[in-house]
């Protein structure tokens, strides 16, 4: 299987990507962003990982809400996606007080974190490019799964196949017919956006997502559908490790 190029199709959407996401979403992606800071919050933690921060609008919103001496990274492989962000946290500095975001360049596969560095971790229209069709998908994960501490908190907003066969119809219909020609044309990009709409079009349900972080390691605290099942905010947190009693590891010796 050949993984589809999503490094340089970032690169080539970057200034049109905020743009179209508010056109496609109807304006919608804030509001779910909101909802996912609020619940990211929720334990105050003092280090946060916003991984795929593409043009930062999740971690900006992060630090607009946190304590001020909260830790704040933000990661994503695309340089262009990133000098965007970068241009936003500036601006928004110098009109606001918020706390400092250490901005990274890097691949989710192999992150220069150690184990257990982050409370919370937030992932928000990045986790379907890390899984869906991708051979790397296992060591994403389990790379999410690392950077946290146990007992760390995992937010992911992301698109979703809705449940109900209707919505599902409507929802298909307009990413394979509208999405991927409106988006192509705005960004010159056709190929990025038929990517885009089908890796949509055919993704999880929130009960299949749910299933493949559980099996990662993590445990679900809340899952919510948002925009009749098109898009979904599940709240996870990462299982804590077993704890081996030195009765039961000392059971296989024998004298
Ligand atoms: C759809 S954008 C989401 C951006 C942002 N989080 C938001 O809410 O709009 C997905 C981002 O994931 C990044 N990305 C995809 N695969 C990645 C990988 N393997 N490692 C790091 N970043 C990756 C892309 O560069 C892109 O910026």
């Amino acid at each position: 299987m050949k993984d589809f190029p999503l490094q340089s199709f970032y690169g080539d959407i970057h200034s049109s990507y905020d743009r179209i996401n508010h056109i496609f979403t109807f304006g919608r992606d804030r509001a779910w962003r909101r909802q996912a800071v609020i619940e990211l919050l929720k334990k105050a933690p003092d280090t946060v990982l916003d991984l795929c921060t593409g043009t930062g609008d999740f971690v900006l919103e992060v630090a607009r809400n946190a304590n001020e001496d909260v830790e704040l990274t933000a990661y994503d492989f695309s340089p262009d996606m990133l000098e965007v962000a970068r241009e936003k946290f500036s601006k928004l500095s110098k009109r606001e007080k918020i706390p400092p975001v250490t901005f990274l360049e890097g691949d989710a596969g192999e992150m220069p974190f150690e184990d257990g560095t982050f409370d919370a971790l937030g992932i928000t229209f990045g986790i379907r490019n890390l899984v869906y069709k991708n051979s790397r998908a296992d060591r994403h994960l389990s790379e999410i799964n690392r950077v946290l501490r146990p007992g760390g908190q995992l937010v992911v907003l992301e698109s979703s196949r809705p449940e109900n066969p209707v919505w599902r119809l409507f929802n298909t219909l307009y990413l394979r017919f509208i999405l991927p020609y409106l988006g192509g044309l705005i960004s010159g990009n056709l190929k990025a956006y038929q990517y885009l709409a089908s890796s949509s079009k055919n993704y999880y349900t929130i009960r299949e997502m749910n299933a493949i972080l559980e099996k990662a390691g993590f445990e679900v605290s809340d899952s919510r559908s948002l925009f009749l099942g098109s898009v979904m905010l599940l709240i996870l947190e990462k299982k804590q490790k077993e704890i081996v009693s030195l009765d039961k590891a000392n059971s296989g010796y024998e004298d």
